[in-house]
């Protein structure tokens, strides 16, 4: 025998124990079953082997070949088993591990009440439009009717930045703006910020208004009060109900205040509407003729409706919000009671 097997056996199973991982393995594998492991010189050495006992020589290489191999597979199929083990238990979830709950914000009561408003009006087929919060005089006042020097003006206490630019006072303009760049029929909204030198627990120097415009041929009061109807069974409850009362604007004539039946005591009278059965909600009109024809709308094929809506006055009936300041506040607390 040119060579001692159990030496070869015992280094091989000495260092197949040490391994601890597939490539510890790997190194062995090579070492004594790669092309210049010693398994293979063993095979190499049957060159020296005299010619009669080259195939028991041949036989004795294979049967250590094959010892090798058993006992490597043997390892490495532990080695695996081990690994993969080790993976599933750093993989593992612990699921009774309490989560961290990362807070949620929620629209502002204003935002949503101008969404529902809007989802309403949408559903009668009304138009979004948008005009610049710094206005002139020309379409905050006059060719709304509103002349110089006359008291009317007054109504509004303006914040004017030059002779003839101010902070829009309502949202009104935005009828000027629709009616010069679209022809009749029109049906818009016109949502946004306007200002005033006011402030109290019912007024702020700014705030938010949803103007309504309708022209079109044959438009009456009535069809303002059957859409403002509607307008206030979706946005406060089926039972809701309207009533206009006689009033003042220059751009409109006739002028109406619009009530709501209280959505508290059903109209039985309470301390929301003030025992009265009714609460203020919105002013509106048919548009005064001079309006159009500032706009070069002829007055007798045309008519039309308008209304402007305090957005925050809506929010504060709807939500039982005592003073307007709160919702300019941004107090966290506050608003995370109207999470829907
Ligand atoms: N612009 C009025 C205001 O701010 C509200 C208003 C009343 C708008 C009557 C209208 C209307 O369109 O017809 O007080």
């Amino acid at each position: 025998m040119m060579f001692n097997a159990d030496e070869l056996k015992k280094a091989f199973m000495d260092d197949i124990q040490a391994a601890k991982s597939e490539i510890q393995l790997s190194e062995v594998w090579k070492k004594y079953l790669g092309k210049t492991g010693s398994v293979q010189g063993l095979m190499n050495g049957i060159k020296q082997v005299a010619k009669e006992e080259k195939k028991a020589y041949g036989q004795f290489v294979n049967e250590v070949k094959t010892w090798v191999q058993e006992k490597y597979d043997e390892k490495k199929a532990q080695i695996e088993a081990f690994e993969l083990q080790q993976k599933y238990e750093k993989e593992t979830i612990d699921v009774t591990v309490p989560v961290k709950i990362r807070p949620m914000g929620n629209l502002h009561p204003l935002t949503t009440v101008k969404y529902e408003m809007i989802n309403v009006f949408s559903g009668m087929g009304f138009e979004i439009f948008e005009g610049p919060e710094i206005e002139d005089d020309d379409h905050n006042f006059t060719r709304l009717n509103v002349l110089k020097d006359h008291p009317s003006r007054d109504m509004q206490d303006t914040f004017w930045l030059t002779e003839d630019l101010l902070l829009r006072t309502h949202t009104s303009p935005g009828q000027i703006r629709v009616m010069d760049s679209q022809k009749p029929p029109i049906k818009v909204l016109v949502p946004g910020k306007v200002f005033r030198s006011d402030s109290d627990a019912t007024h702020s120097p700014m705030f938010s208004q949803m103007e309504g415009l309708v022209v079109d041929k044959h438009i009456t009061l009535c069809d303002l009060q059957g859409m403002l109807d509607e307008f206030v069974k979706g946005l406060f409850s089926d039972a809701a109900k309207t009533r206009l009362r006689p009033s003042y604007f220059p751009f409109t004539e006739p002028s109406v205040e619009v009530d709501v039946s209280c959505f508290k005591c059903g109209g039985h009278g309470c301390s929301l509407c003030k025992g009265t059965g009714w609460i203020e909600v919105l002013g509106g009109g048919v548009v005064n003729k001079k309006v159009l024809e500032n706009c070069g709308i002829d007055s007798e094929e045309y008519s039309g409706l308008a209304f402007g809506i305090g957005i925050e006055r809506i929010a504060m009936l709807k939500y039982g919000i005592n003073h307007m300041g709160k919702l300019f506040e941004n107090d966290i607390e506050f608003l995370k009671q109207f999470k829907a």
